[in-house]
């Protein structure tokens, strides 16, 4: 994989909309595949700007939701239906309509994630996932432990994933579900190029566990090894673990720029 390290947050931001606005203007229909959590905004903040200034024509683009919580009522402000909708759709000046996701709140939520892969494959697959990552090394909400060839599924959080989220419910992990759908590995690795966003000391163990350790399930980012396009931006503080952090600093600075992400 190929691994990026930037000075911050929001020079990685700044870089991977870049890619995002090279995509969109060789597809101007592209599939993109977002995520939430904090790491990913700086993103979505440069992308908003790049479409507001006329560098970037998003009109026709598609977003699709990586994960969502089950069980909260339609329109909870933190499901991530809302998240998107709010930190992504709307800045973007997009509609709902060009925006899927799975069903958090449906009756049948193994139908609900039949249908969502379904969904993505009949959209022509995505195009560029973003991703971020867990302090323990979960894309997605695939906790440690997920099978590597899985497919969009219900998942059970673990105790510091909630803990981790908790500060989005009032810092009441009660509030924080038990249960989640998410694209699987083997989902996210169909996408046809995954980037991931790490930024901060808190995601340095995870980051050279899934950069430098074994291809393992007990860190389910590590499967992004298995890709032959998968493109990891650190900050400094979240490269502080790579043991060849020179090495990819001096492969980043020779490549030609035409190469893009
Ligand atoms: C949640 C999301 C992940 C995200 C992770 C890290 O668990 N399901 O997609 O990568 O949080 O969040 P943050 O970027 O806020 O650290």
């Amino acid at each position: 994989m190929e691994v990026v390290i930037v000075p911050d947050a929001k020079a990685g931001g700044e870089l991977i909309a870049e890619a995002i606005g090279a995509l969109l203007s060789r597809k101007p229909d592209a599939l993109l595949g977002v995520a939430t959590g904090s790491t990913p905004l700086p993103i979505y903040q440069a992308l908003a700007a790049k479409v507001r200034s006329g560098a970037v024509d998003a009109s026709r683009a598609r977003i699709c939701q990586l994960d969502e919580y089950v069980g909260l009522p339609a329109g909870h402000p933190e499901s991530y239906r809302s998240v998107v909708l709010r930190e992504v759709i709307e800045p973007l000046g997009l509609s709902e309509a060009s925006f899927m996701g799975p069903d958090g709140a449906a009756e049948d939520v193994r139908a609900a994630c039949l249908a969502y892969d379904k969904a993505l494959a009949e959209a022509g697959g995505v195009d560029l996932q973003l991703l971020g990552i867990g302090t323990d090394g979960h894309i997605g909400f695939n906790e440690p432990c997920s099978s590597l060839a899985s497919r969009t599924r219900i998942k059970t959080l673990t105790e510091q994933t909630r803990i981790d989220n908790a500060r989005f419910f009032d810092n009441d992990i009660t509030q924080v579900p038990h249960h989640v759908i998410t694209q699987g590995i083997g989902t996210i690795l169909e996408s046809r190029h995954p980037i991931l966003l790490a930024t901060g000391e808190g995601k340095a163990d995870a980051v050279a566990r899934t950069v430098e350790g074994p291809v393992a399930s007990f860190v389910p980012a590590s499967a992004l090894q298995l890709h032959p396009h998968a493109t990891v931006v650190v900050d400094e503080a979240a490269a502080s673990k790579l043991k060849l952090a020179d090495y990819f600093r001096a492969t980043y600075a020779a490549k030609p720029a035409w190469q893009g992400l």
